[in-house]
């Protein structure tokens, strides 16, 4: 099946290091037909820039807040990356102060302008911004679980990639589920069930694990001050959006992980793999079979991933 490009999709934080990579993926997708550039300044150039790229999208910019509700009219997704990342040294949690108050703003302006577009959240920290999201879309009255993700996809492909080179695998073929939240330990690698099946050493879980959840902070560090992941993060989110249309547009067995309203847990929120369709996510997957190595991990997980939740839907509702 051809679908046609008849997707109208915004970015808000267009401008930044993971919007203007992503932007430019975005514009090679043969599925979105309008492409809406929001950030607080900057997006003309960007958008002026990306327009003449010969590929059917059309797309324009929209810069400083006057201008989001234009930007966001007739969305079916918008995808949020707006926000500061984290320097060397910082958590996810460390960027709560400024990005749980951008978020909460463009999720109001969202509510408003396109209560029924898809939500795809990449403001970390994630384990907190999409429990703003959802308790401000409650408030508006406009609230629909299958609508908002928060984007873990980085996760996946990051495993992927780690344990096709120590395995030997062809990348191409290599799926690991991943699980939990979107933060250090809650970010949980199911390596027992690694598409092919593999077998692992228990200093190879150890190590692959470790280094899943730690592998932001690699970035961080190697980018010394200059920001965290906005390469390899526009290509998840590329690859997470283009899941999203797939299911908008009817297309069957879509799957991708990401961390949305869940009753695999006794959380409101956590991320298993999860099947889009038409109205988004279509059903929210259980963890599985897993081992008591993963057990153990899923345990120390839980009581940190709840205090995100419980802050992001406190910050929500304070006043
Ligand atoms: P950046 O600083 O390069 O870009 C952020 C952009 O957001 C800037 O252009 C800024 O003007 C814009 N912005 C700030 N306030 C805004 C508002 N109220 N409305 C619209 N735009 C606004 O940062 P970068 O590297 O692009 O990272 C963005 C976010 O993505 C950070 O919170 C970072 O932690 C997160 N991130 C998430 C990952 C994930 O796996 N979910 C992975 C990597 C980063």
């Amino acid at each position: 099946m051809t679908a046609k490009a008849e997707y109208k999709v915004a970015v808000l934080g267009a401008a930044g290091g993971i919007g203007q990579s992503l932007s430019l993926l975005l514009k090679m997708n043969p599925l979105i037909s309008d492409l809406a550039l929001y950030d607080i300044a900057n997006t003309p150039g960007v958008a002026a820039d990306l327009s003449h790229t010969n590929t059917t999208c059309s797309v324009k910019g929209y810069a400083g807040e006057e201008q989001l509700a234009d930007a966001l009219k007739g969305c079916d997704l918008v995808i949020i990356p707006a926000g500061v990342p984290r320097k060397p040294g910082m958590t996810r949690d460390d960027l709560f102060s400024i990005n749980a108050g951008i978020v909460k703003n463009l999720c109001e302006a969202c509510a408003k302008n396109c209560p029924k577009a898809i939500l795809n959240i990449i403001s970390n920290p994630v384990n907190s911004t999409v429990p703003i999201a959802s308790e401000v879309y409650k408030k508006a009255g406009v609230y629909d679980p299958k609508k908002i993700f928060g984007v873990t996809t980085l996760d996946v492909v990051r495993s992927n990639t780690f344990i096709s080179e120590a395995k030997g695998l062809d990348v191409n073929d290599v799926d690991v589920p991943v699980v939990g939240g979107h933060a250090g330990i809650t970010i949980l690698p199911l390596l027992s069930q690694t598409y092919p099946s593999t077998k692992f050493t228990a200093e190879e879980l150890e190590a692959l694990t470790v280094r899943i959840q730690n592998a932001g902070t690699e970035v961080v560090e190697a980018k010394a001050g200059a920001g965290s992941a906005t390469l390899s993060m526009a290509y998840a989110a590329a690859r997470m959006a283009e899941a999203c249309l797939r299911g908008l547009s009817g297309e069957a067995e879509v799957y991708e992980c990401s961390y949305v309203a869940s009753s695999v847990t006794d959380l409101p929120y956590f991320a298993t793999k999860v099947k889009l369709g038409p109205n988004g996510a279509e059903e929210v997957l259980p963890v599985g079979d897993i081992t008591d190595y993963e057990k153990g991990w899923l345990e120390k997980l839980i009581p940190e991933l709840k205090a995100s939740i419980d802050k992001g839907i406190e910050f929500a509702n304070k006043d």
